[in-house]
Parts: C-alpha cells; structure tokens; sequence
C-alpha cells in the first residue's frame, strides 16, 4: 500500500542560515541620541540593543552570507537553485531587485529572482509564495530570504520608532518533499485600507526623492504605534489559530513559536491568548530588536543552531507588518 504522504508533495525546510553586523547599538547609547530611557524601552518593547549594519553595508550583503550558509546548511549547491526570493523594504536599490544581487554572488545561474516587499511579513510570504510555485510542479528548489537594513530608513530623531529596529539577514532553502510532513497549512491576509498607520511615503513614484521630500523627512518610518499594536495582537492570534485549525493540530502539538519580533508586549499577548506559554516561543527581540522581514529567519536558524529546534518538531510561526499584511505558517521542521 502506497503512505499518503508518497503521492502528495509538501514543501520542507532543507537548511537555514544568518547573517548579523557586527556593531551592537545599547538602549544606553540612544539615551544619549533622543530623549528616552533604558527602562522606558525595555519596559514598553523589551529591546535593549540592536546590530547596525555600516554605512558600506547594503541588505545584499547581509542577505548573502545568510544564504551561504542556508546552502551549507542543506546541502544543496546554488546552481541547483531554480528560485530566490527576498522579502525586503529596504532593497540595495530600486532595481536591480535584491534577489539579483544574491544570484550574482552566489553563483545562482539558472534561477529565477525577485523581491517581495510586505514589510515585517515579508518572509512569511516570501515562503508561502516559494511553496506555491514549487506545489506547482514548475520548480524543485528555492532559496528564500528575509532581509533589511531599517537602519537606513530610521527616523533617528523620532523616538517613538528608532528604539524600535535592527538590521540583519536569515535565510532558508525550501525543498519539495513526499517524506516530511513539511509545511502543514497557513493562513494569510492583507488590509490595504490600514496601510498609512505604518509606512515611509518617500521614495516611490507617488513621492520621488527631490529637496523638499528629504526636508520633509519623506524617506523614513512613519508609525502610529499604538494603533498598530492593536491590530498586530487581533491578526496575529487569529491568523495563529487559523493556520493551527486548518493543520487538524492544537497547541499541545506545537513544539515552538517563531513570531515576528516587534514588541515584547505584542509577543506577550499573543502568548496569552493563543494559550502557549512564553517558554515555547524563541525570542530574539532583546538583543536584535525588530528587524523587519529578518526576525522570523534569524530567530529559527538560532533555534535550530542552539539545539531547541529538531527535526519533526511543529512550528508556528506568526508574523504582521505594513500593508497591513499577516501570516502564520505550521510547519514540520
Ligand atoms: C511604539 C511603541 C513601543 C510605543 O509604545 P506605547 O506604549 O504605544 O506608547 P505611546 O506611543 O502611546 O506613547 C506613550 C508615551 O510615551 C512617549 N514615548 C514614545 N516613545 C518614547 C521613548 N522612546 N522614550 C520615552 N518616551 C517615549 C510618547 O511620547 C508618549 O508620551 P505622552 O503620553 O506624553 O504623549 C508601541 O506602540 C509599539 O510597539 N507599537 C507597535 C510597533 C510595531 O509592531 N511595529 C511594527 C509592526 S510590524
């Protein structure tokens, strides 16, 4: 009798990968930039210190060494990748896509490349669109990557959002599988009618870079905080028991929580209210801060790389991010 799970292919993680700048910025070193406080910070987001990438350091950059060893990781070759995806708002450039610049370094030759932009969502969705397009029969082999350098779209006189980011780069590689249960089930949505609570309006064609726009302070973050917590914690936990639902598992199935890593208290609440105690969760917000499209990969490759995340273990990951846009993907590792 042919298993089940020999006819259907799923979608695996095959390996994962970092990358993280080396210089640390400490809550006390921004008492010194804005008007704010060690305590107020860790009180409020429960980051202490964050990694800025240098000036010469782009998102590829950060993006490639994670991919690298994303690679190492799996034991796949970059010539055998048939796709790469970067999840990213803070692209090298506005084209070529960030996703083009990986292939180059790495020596990618015959893959397809782009970027994907959905802010913190962005890798989330990066995976769910891999997954599609390898479902698909098309592809067997993608490499998807969550990167940003928020540092360089960082209002550092606004105090209410420059406590807030980090830099910083994860990657993994995606395989089609008829052996691993591999990804279970998602649940995804988007609410464009949200997307001004939290964007940067400089930049694109709607704003181009002129005088007036950078004076305007156009480029950077803009966020109303307080109202995006709100929506981050519904969605979240909702998306969250969605994807659990849809996987016929409950929480007593999930071994670990990756979520996006804006706010101490947000990953909190959702702790509370999806009922899984903050000891499965892995956190990485005190040290990295929120690194956008990067939490989710960085916080699973240190999971995977101390030991707590072992093959066959369930995985929830949840995310939320301008748009807005959310996620939560179940997944075997
Ligand atoms: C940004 C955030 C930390 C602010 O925390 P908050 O508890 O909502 O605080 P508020 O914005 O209501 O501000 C409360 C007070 O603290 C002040 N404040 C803001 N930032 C401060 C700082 N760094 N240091 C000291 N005080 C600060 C505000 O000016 C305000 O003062 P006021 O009451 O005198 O006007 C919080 O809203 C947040 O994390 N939001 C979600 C962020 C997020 O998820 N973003 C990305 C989504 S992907």
């Amino acid at each position: 009798m042919i298993d089940d799970r020999e006819k259907t292919p799923r979608v695996m993680i095959a390996g994962t990968g970092a990358y993280l700048p080396e210089r640390i910025l400490t809550n006390a070193e921004l008492e010194t930039m804005v008007d704010t406080s060690d305590e107020w910070i860790v009180t409020r987001t429960g980051v202490r210190e964050r990694r800025i990438a240098r000036p010469d350091e782009a998102t590829s950059d950060m993006a490639i060494p994670a991919a690298k060893q994303a690679l190492e990781d799996a034991g796949v070759s970059a010539a055998d990748l048939d796709l790469i995806i970067v999840g990213t708002v803070t692209p090298d450039m506005i084209f070529p896509n960030t996703a083009c610049l990986v292939q180059s370094a790495i020596g990618a030759t015959k893959a397809l490349c782009f970027d994907l932009s959905a802010a913190c969502s962005g890798f989330l969705y990066s995976m769910e669109t891999a997954r599609g397009l390898l479902l698909s029969g098309l592809y067997e082999t993608a490499l998807v990557i969550g990167a940003d350098k928020m540092s360089a779209v960082t209002d550092w006189e606004d105090r209410g959002t420059c406590i807030l980011f980090g830099d910083g780069a994860g990657a993994v590689v995606l395989k089609k599988t008829f052996t691993h249960r591999g990804i279970m089930a998602t649940s995804f949505g988007a609410d464009g009618s949200l997307g001004d609570l939290l964007m940067i309006p400089g930049g694109g064609s709607r704003c181009p870079a002129s005088h007036e726009s950078v004076e305007q302070r156009q480029h950077v973050v803009k966020m109303a905080g307080n109202n995006v917590f709100k929506h981050a914690v519904r969605c979240m936990t909702e998306a969250g028991r969605e994807a659990l639902e849809k996987a016929g598992l409950t929480i007593a199935d999930v071994d670990w929580v990756i979520p996006h890593q804006a706010n101490m208290r947000i990953v909190q609440a959702i702790s509370d209210r999806v009922g899984i105690p903050m000891e499965r969760f892995i956190v990485n917000l005190d040290r990295l801060g929120n690194t956008t499209a990067a939490t989710v990969p960085l916080a699973l490759d240190e999971g995977v790389r101390d030991g707590r995340i072992k093959r066959g273990d369930v995985l929830l990951s949840i995310v939320f991010g301008g748009g807005f846009t959310w996620g939560a993907t179940v997944l075997e590792y």
